[in-house]
């Protein structure tokens, strides 16, 4: 039986990862494996009605990110752990990570509470005692903040985070770094500022790389 593979998409607002999510499910398809895409928050009716209080609604930042790891215990407990026990691979828009380097480093709060919500929230029946549910591989985009406001700037009516500002994106940024830096075995950092066709070259070799790409 195959095992499930989880894989998940991060970076700043207009990073330009979403496009990829989607290239990278039908690359796996084409190899018939079968392909879970999801995104955070958001993945669930309970979960992505999260979503749309959490991207409009002021609060503070602990309800902040209260909401977010709520809105992360049920996408896990009814989607991704239920696609990865039947060999799926799981593609998610976001993750952790997400929680870390937005709520964490973009609006300062205290990275030990989260620490403490990541471990409640991502224990799950499937795996041992004392181990976290993490992404078997993250794709961090990683593009300078002001290139990303650039690419932003003139698209849909931004969001409560989408309209914060460039220094608010590059702490943001720095949380991805930090991320990455403490646990590099699980992340590849793509550089997102490169044509499209170089960036899906990227995603794709880091999937190859693994072995779980031919
Ligand atoms: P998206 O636009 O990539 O779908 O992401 C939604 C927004 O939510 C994006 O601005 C990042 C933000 N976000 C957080 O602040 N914390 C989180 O934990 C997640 C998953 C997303």
């Amino acid at each position: 039986m195959k095992h499930g593979l989880f894989i998940s998409f991060e970076g700043i607002d207009g990073a330009g990862k979403s496009s990829h999510v989607q290239a990278l499910a039908d690359a796996f398809r084409a190899q018939r494996r079968s392909v879970t895409v999801t995104r955070e928050p958001g993945g669930t009716p309970l979960a992505e009605q999260l979503r749309s209080l959490v991207l409009n609604a002021a609060m503070d930042p602990l309800t902040e990110a209260l909401l977010m790891f709520a809105a992360r215990r049920d996408h896990l407990f009814e989607v991704i752990e239920p696609a990865l026990a039947r060999g799926d691979v799981v593609l998610c828009d976001r993750f952790t990570d997400a929680t870390f380097a937005y709520q964490g480093h973009g609006r300062g709060f205290d990275l030990a509470v989260l620490a403490g919500l990541e471990s409640w929230v991502q224990t799950v029946p499937a795996l041992p005692a004392g181990t976290l549910r993490q992404p078997d591989l993250t794709l961090w985009f990683d593009l300078a903040p002001e290139v990303a406001a650039r690419r932003l700037a003139g698209a849909r009516a931004p969001d409560k985070f989408e309209s914060e500002s460039v220094e608010f994106f590059r702490r943001v940024a720095a949380g991805y770094a930090q991320r990455m830096a403490a646990q590099p075995a699980r992340f590849e950092r793509i550089h997102a500022d490169q044509p499209l066709e170089a960036v899906w070259t990227d995603v794709v070799d880091a999937v190859r790389q693994r072995g779980w790409l031919a």
